[in-house]
């Protein structure tokens, strides 16, 4: 059946655009993307130094991880200094410099805010667990024993929320590791030294902010006890509380809404009906990065154990966000982030098609309606390493997890529970960037800090630069494609095939000055050879971009290599 596709509304109005919406974001991790120093432990001088590399890639905005004072038990997540750098990654005449050099290449620097929760070494909790009265509402404190935490709430690394503290001789409340006390939004105090840190950022010259769980800050009166069926115990409490609009509106009015630049937040268990009320024309952020399609391959609920995926679940994922956002709201997408396993061990086929399925997941991701976040190494197709024994992990989340598996199972050692820890560990996202195939991969000149992934002697940033047909170079392709091509960006989108098992296929359309284009996207998902009709209506299909060496032909009914992705322009 022909689709029609020439409705007034794929028109997409001056004040609909917006230059973060046709930007590529570039995600670096700085502890493990390039040291300078020798210590075994990124920098930014390190990142200064590869940003020609970043500006080859043809994006448009660096997100930096956090680069504040910490003392790093959540790698930077825990921040006693918003105004300081930590002193391994440098200091802020370094940090000074790689704005001005990002900026320079015409790029722009968004930073990341962690305001949810601090660490337990900044000022204000070390104020606060000594009751200092301009302090000591700074945290949310509950009275108690030791004995018998205030509610049933679990931190997401694993144990309760609840630690008790013997100085103040009460319970904090950490969503997180035990060294990241929950900021008390309620207290006004709170809420404005917030806005004043965000401010001074922003007159330093950033161009915005990535939020970290930005939707966990208002937490429900009372602290009433969560359901202990629940993926994450307490959560209907503290995620999307009765407050987080008015906290986000505030914070836009206040500060945000008076620099031109772009923001996204981090929202666990974000359903596309509140996303509409965060990320909606007039709503206070821009995007928000949601996580359905990062659990696919999860067991039922249970993140700590892996099940099968399902090609129509994405479809069905991806459709409600692509199509349900409104008011004009706005998708950010990704594969891969610092938190996240390596894609092409998850979705695509790391042993046998790492470099087509490395293709096939990236041309997904950046033919969307969106703004798309490539994590760094995503371009080269890096995978998940090896974890051959517990003292490599790194991740408090990894260790935390591991060690409640050993306890709460009937397990002998590690090697019962490798395989789940080695798959989901965050540490994938943290091995250090592979530069080349000398011994730390071009990261380090001593012992990284963390293992370098084995196969960096093939997958690395030289090997690829000098391979025409690598993940690298097809990675710059789709860049560009994008660039060129507002439909990419703006385009509606339109799911062809909802109930394929194998085979996703979209079609992205836009009208402007009364000309219709219209993009097929067409991606085999497996290792198998499908073939299929697809119901598009065309006058002269164009092959723009594929992962196989194609040329031309009727993409009405086509056949498919393993993990082979099609871009046609139909006219
Ligand atoms: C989400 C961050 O991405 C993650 O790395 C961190 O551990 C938690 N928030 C806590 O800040």
């Amino acid at each position: 059946m022909p689709i029609q596709r020439t409705k007034p509304e794929d028109t997409v109005s001056d004040d609909e655009r917006a230059w973060w919406k046709e930007s590529v974001v570039y995600q670096v991790y700085p502890r493990s993307f390039n040291d300078s120093d020798g210590d075994g432990v990124g920098d930014l001088r390190g990142l200064a130094d590869r940003l020609d590399y970043i500006a080859s890639l043809g994006v448009d905005v660096i997100w930096l991880n956090p680069v504040y004072d910490s003392p790093q038990e959540d790698n930077g997540y825990d921040i006693s200094d918003y105004r300081a750098i930590y002193e391994e990654f440098g200091t802020m005449a370094d940090w000074e410099r790689l704005l001005e050099e990002v900026h320079d290449r015409d790029m722009r620097l968004i930073m990341d805010l962690v305001v949810n929760h601090t660490s337990r070494d900044h000022e204000w909790f070390v104020e606060s667990r000594q009751g200092n009265p301009e302090y000591e509402d700074y945290y949310i404190w509950r009275e108690g024993d030791g004995e018998d935490p205030p509610n049933n709430w679990e931190s997401f690394f694993g144990g309760s929320a609840w630690e008790y503290d013997e100085e103040r001789e009460a319970y904090y409340l950490h969503l997180y590791d035990t060294s990241q006390p929950d900021l008390d939004w309620a207290n006004e105090d709170v809420r404005q030294d917030v806005f004043d840190t965000i401010e001074w950022w922003l007159e330093k010259g950033i161009d915005g902010f990535r939020m970290d769980v930005i939707n966990l800050l208002s937490k429900a009166d009372g602290l009433p006890d969560g359901d202990p069926d629940s993926e994450w115990v307490g959560s209907e409490h503290f995620i999307d509380g009765p407050e987080m609009t008015a906290y986000l509106e505030a914070m836009d009015e206040q500060v945000l809404s008076n620099y031109d630049i772009m923001t996204v937040g981090e929202m666990p268990q974000l359903t596309v009906d509140e996303a509409s009320t965060y990320v909606s024309a007039d709503g206070p952020l821009d995007m928000a990065f949601h996580f359905q399609h990062t659990k696919l391959d999860y067991d039922g609920d249970e993140r700590w154990a892996v099940g099968d995926w399902d090609l129509t679940e994405l479809k069905e994922i991806v459709g409600r966000w692509q199509t349900g956002l409104e008011g004009e709201g706005w998708n950010a997408l990704y594969w891969e982030n610092h938190d996240q396993p390596r894609v092409v061990s998850r979705y695509g086929d790391p042993v046998n098609y790492r470099r087509e399925s490395a293709k096939l997941l990236g041309t997904f991701m950046l033919t969307l309606r969106g703004t798309p976040y490539i994590y760094q190494g995503q371009e080269l197709g890096m995978t998940n390493a090896p974890w051959e024994s517990m003292d490599d992990l790194r991740d408090v989340d990894a260790i935390n997890h591991a060690e409640e598996l050993l306890e709460s199972e009937d397990h002998e050692g590690y090697d019962d529970v490798r395989d789940v820890v080695a798959y989901r560990s965050r540490d994938n996202a943290r091995t250090p960037m592979q530069w080349d195939d000398s011994e730390h991969a071009g990261f380090t000149d001593a012992d990284p800090w963390i293992q370098v992934n084995p196969n960096h002697d093939e997958v690395n940033v030289e090997a690829a630069e000098a391979d025409e047909d690598s993940v690298l170079n097809y990675y710059r392709d789709l860049v560009d494609l994008r660039e060129r091509k507002d439909t990419l960006v703006y385009g509606e989108y339109d799911d062809l095939l909802p109930d394929h098992e194998s085979v996703y296929a979209y079609t992205r359309t836009m009208t402007e000055d009364g000309e219709t284009e219209q993009v097929l996207v067409v991606l085999n998902f497996f290792g198998d050879r499908p073939t299929v009709d697809l119901p598009v209506q065309y006058d002269e299909a164009t092959l723009l971009l594929s992962n196989y060496d194609r040329s031309d032909d009727a993409p009405e009914s086509v056949t498919l290599a393993p993990y082979e992705a099609r871009i046609y322009q139909l006219d």
